[in-house]
Formats: structure tokens, C-alpha cells, sequence
């Protein structure tokens, strides 16, 4: 694996829980709680490659209509590990920030979000966004409305209003755009994830469902990238 080219930032969509349980005849929660060890391996994996930026997508604003004993048990699985990721962070010295729409989150979720961010915010290794109650359409609707309101203000003069600019508003703002969008499960689809930020990243697809997805998956996916020797001007 020496010599390949090491994106900055991947971004990653972790599919096919619910099929690995399944498969198992265990309940969906079950496939998610192995996702998120999965999840654990894989950013030990991306800090030790050297990637700088690593963002998953955890749940979207589609997700609240899944069965109600799915929602919950993703909440729990999320809340558990938002307050044990203190620790693991802190000690792997990762940064994590949380993007989406959290106002609509209860008071304790967004207490634990708080509590993890202010206690990484000077973690100086890689740097881990999860997307929660995330939605690229979403995203992009309340930067424009960010926008608008300042405008409304007089705070902001309509010429100034460009891509750099429009970028400043986004959940996402100060993180570059991922070079390399890996999706497992064999979905080939962007499902509202990253919309403005993913205008011109290489896409790579597995069939490997996310639990079962290892440390050589996500280094083949990697080296995948690396052999595509593209002029990137579009
Ligand atoms: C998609 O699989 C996965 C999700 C909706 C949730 C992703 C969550 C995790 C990997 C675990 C928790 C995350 C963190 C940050 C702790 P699916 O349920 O759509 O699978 P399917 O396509 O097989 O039904």
C-alpha cells in the first residue's frame, strides 16, 4: 500500500446493516450496533493512512420515517456513543464535529454533541464529522436562510453572494470537499449526502455490506482512487 495517494477527505456511506442482520435473523439494531464498531475500526484505519478529514453519514432527515423501534434504538446506539466517544477521542486524538439540523434534536442529544465537540476541539488528528439528522438539500436551505437573514439585516451586500462565500454558511464550512465518496452495500446512489460539497468527488461503490466492511476494503477503495489519474477541471 505504500505509494498510493491518500485523499484528504473521504466521505463515507455506511449501508447494508439492516441486510447483514437479516441475513442473520437479528433485529436491524443489531446490524447498526456492528456498524458502529466497524465504524471504530475504520477510523483508526483512516487516521493511520494519513487521511485528514473522515465524514459518515449516521442518520438523515429520511430516517425518522423508518419503524419506530429502528428510530429509537439508532437514537440509543448514537447516544451511547456520542457520550463514550469522549474518551476514545480525546485518547486517539481525533476531532469531532457534528453536522445536520440539530435543533430538532431533544435537549440531552444536543447536550451530549456539545460535551464531545468542546471536548475534542483540540484534538489535533484526524478530523471526524458524523452526519446526524443530516440532509443535503437540507444543508443548503438553512445556509440560504443564514443568508437571507443577514441580507434581511443589512449585514451582507447580494454581490458579494458567491461560491466562497455560499461555502462559509454550509455545516461544512473550513472542511475541504472529499476527494473519494466510498457507499457499501451496493446502493449507487448519492441519497442527499454532501450535495454541495461532493460537485466533483470520485465515487467508489462495494457490494461489501458496512459490517462487514475491513480495513482492506476501505485501502482497496483508497488505492481504487489513487490508480484514477484524472486532470481534475470539472
Ligand atoms: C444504513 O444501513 C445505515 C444507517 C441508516 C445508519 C448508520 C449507522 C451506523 C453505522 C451505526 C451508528 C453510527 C454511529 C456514528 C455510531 P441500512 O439500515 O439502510 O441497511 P439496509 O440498506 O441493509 O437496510
Amino acid at each position: 500500500m505504500d505509494n498510493m495517494k491518500i485523499p484528504k477527505h473521504i466521505a463515507i456511506m455506511m449501508d447494508g446493516n439492516g441486510r447483514w442482520a437479516k441475513k442473520k435473523f437479528m433485529p436491524r439494531t443489531f446490524g447498526h450496533m456492528q456498524g458502529s464498531k466497524t465504524l471504530e475500526n475504520i477510523c483508526k484505519a483512516a487516521s493511520d493512512l494519513g487521511v485528514e478529514y473522515l465524514t459518515v453519514y449516521a442518520f438523515s432527515t429520511e430516517n425518522w420515517k423508518r419503524p419506530k423501534d429502528e428510530v429509537e434504538g439508532l437514537m440509543n446506539l448514537l447516544k451511547k456513543y456520542l457520550s463514550e466517544y469522549v474518551e476514545i477521542s480525546v485518547n486517539n486524538n481525533m476531532r469531532v464535529k457534528i453536522i445536520g439540523n440539530m435543533e430538532k434534536m431533544d435537549d440531552e442529544f444536543q447536550g451530549l454533541v456539545n460535551n464531545l465537540e468542546k471536548a475534542t476541539a483540540n484534538c489535533t488528528g484526524l478530523k471526524f464529522q458524523i452526519a446526524i439528522n443530516y440532509g443535503g438539500k437540507d444543508e443548503i436551505i438553512r445556509a440560504t436562510k443564514k443568508i437571507a437573514l443577514e441580507y434581511f439585516n443589512k449585514d451582507i451586500d447580494i454581490s458579494k453572494i458567491n461560491e466562497e462565500l455560499f461555502d462559509t454558511y454550509m455545516d461544512t464550512a473550513d472542511i475541504p470537499e472529499p476527494e473519494l465518496f466510498i457507499r457499501t452495500g451496493g446502493e449507487r446512489r448519492l441519497s442527499n449526502f454532501l450535495l454541495w460539497e461532493m460537485a466533483h468527488t470520485e465515487m467508489y461503490f462495494t457490494d461489501v455490506l458496512w459490517p462487514d466492511f475491513k480495513k482492506e476494503d476501505f485501502e482497496k477503495a483508497i488505492f481504487k482512487y489513487s490508480k484514477r489519474d484524472k486532470v481534475c477541471n470539472n
